[in-house]
């Protein structure tokens, strides 16, 4: 094992991993403004928006990422589509923001279904009693939802939806290839550059694992912050 690369390409590990941060967190906040929505329509009362919701949510998550991402990719472009490249991001990430753009609607969209899932089991999660309580002591549909069920279903959802940024973390490395500068991306020109065919990717693997290891220890830690108050 060799890893003197390091002194030489240190800054280039740190830049993809900044990159492949930013890259989860735009599409965590995507993919749960889509989620909820999603999980809304479910639950709704009409058929037309649960039927879409469904529709989009069983086809997401039964079709690989990696499609998914060169339909956004090469697909849109085919026909014309680009995202618009917002040149002082481009300066500031050191990267092409269209193609930045691109992995983020991806794995925006992607997550969005898994997302929309987590929303709506969690709920449903909460007990029906719950609601018939509230609603016959007087509560309007609204300030059940509002006061008495949401509350509830945050316990629920919190943990879910932490562990879906741990894995929008991970999956993110599948943009590197279509050329966004990430962290995989990086620890790959790295292994082409040294020749070396096994450090550079551990070196990646273990700065992969220092982003989702606290980030999971962190949601184990709220976890048993929210469970404190059933005792
Ligand atoms: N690796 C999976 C695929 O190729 C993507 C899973 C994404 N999961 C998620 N929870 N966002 O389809």
């Amino acid at each position: 094992m060799n890893f003197s690369f390091l002194a030489r390409y240190w800054p280039f590990y740190l830049n993809g991993a900044k990159n492949t941060i930013l890259l989860a967190m735009f599409s965590v906040v995507l993919g749960t403004a889509i989620g909820l929505i999603l999980s809304l329509m479910k639950l709704s009362k009409h058929r037309v928006p649960r039927f879409i919701a469904t529709a989009y949510i069983e086809f997401i998550r039964g079709t690989p990422l990696l499609v998914q991402l060169f339909i956004i990719y090469y697909g849109l472009q085919s026909i014309g589509i680009r995202f618009p490249n917002v040149v002082w991001l481009s300066k500031l990430l050191g990267i092409s923001f269209s193609d930045f753009m691109a992995g983020i609607v991806t794995l925006g969209i992607n997550s969005g279904a898994y997302v929309g899932e987590i929303f709506r089991a969690g709920i449903q999660a909460v007990d029906k009693g719950q609601t018939e309580a509230a609603r016959s002591l007087g509560m309007s549909q609204f300030m059940t939802m509002r006061y008495i069920v949401i509350p509830q279903a945050i316990r629920n959802i919190l943990p879910a939806l932490g562990n879906e940024f741990v894995v929008v973390i991970k999956e993110s490395s599948i943009v590197s290839i279509i050329g966004i500068a990430d962290l995989m991306y990086r620890a790959d020109t790295v292994r082409g550059n040294t020749f070396q065919p096994f450090e550079p990717l551990i070196v990646a693997a273990v700065l992969y694992f220092l982003m989702t290891f606290p980030l999971s220890k962190l949601l184990a830690y709220i976890e048993r912050r929210m469970r404190a108050g059933d005792k």
